[in-house]
């Protein structure tokens, strides 16, 4: 069986963790192996670089700092875990993966799609996913959705609804130019969200 690598991204609170479980267990029912990641995370020194990363203590961080610590978690995640898990044909679901850099310190920190983007490139050695959607809601959506959960939020977070609004411009730009980067309207029902998903990733199975 062949791999397959789909990706999740989206502003905080986009509602990626509903959809991340909700295509694993779908997945897993059709008999396919899969593995479900986070960005930054995922492996142990991944999970040490977003300590680092998400600890408000540590306050302001050079951009050019954060991204290099995000693409030293990319290069650790897909070296040790992503490229077995293809190689073995499991799917692979990652919240989270390179577009992130993109919208997070490309666009909203303001370090450029272009460098950011040459730098994804080093860190996976090339690996792309095979699909990407981008859940996509107005920020003051997302807002509403994450005082609902009543979540503490962590050092990006924190930077503001300026800042996501940024994010959000970010992943609208690389969606246009890529058509790896499928947009779903993240406003409607999970299920809605789900089934144009399914219909996506069917197409590729
Ligand atoms: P996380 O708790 O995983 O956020 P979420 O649940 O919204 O996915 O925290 C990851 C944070 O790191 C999130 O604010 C997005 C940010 N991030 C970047 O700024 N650049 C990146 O390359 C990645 C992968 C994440």
């Amino acid at each position: 069986m062949k791999g397959l690598f789909i990706t999740f991204e989206g502003i905080d609170g986009c509602g990626k963790s509903t959809q991340t479980s909700l295509v694993k267990t779908w997945l897993e029912n059709l008999g396919r192996e899969v593995l479900l990641v986070r960005e930054p995370g995922g492996t142990k020194i991944g999970e040490k670089i977003r300590t680092l990363l998400l600890d408000k203590e540590n306050g302001t961080m050079a951009p050019m700092a954060e991204l290099f610590l995000f693409e030293a978690a990319r290069a650790q995640i897909v070296e040790e875990t992503i490229k077995p898990a293809l190689a073995s044909g499991k799917v692979v679901i990652c919240d989270r993966f390179f577009d992130s850099s993109v919208a997070y310190q490309g666009c909203a920190r303001g370090l450029g799609a272009g460098m950011v983007k040459r730098l994804n490139m080093d860190a996976t050695g090339g690996l792309a996913p095979d699909i990407t959607f981008f859940l996509d809601i107005s920020v003051e959506e997302a807002v509403k959705r994450r005082n609902t959960r009543g979540e503490a939020k962590d050092r990006i977070e924190s930077a503001g609804d300026k800042f996501q609004e940024k994010v959000r411009e970010g992943f609208v730009l690389a969606a246009s130019e890529d058509g790896r980067i499928v947009t779903v309207d993240a406003s409607a029902t999970p299920e809605e969200i789900f089934a144009r998903i399914q219909e996506k990733i069917e197409a590729l199975l």
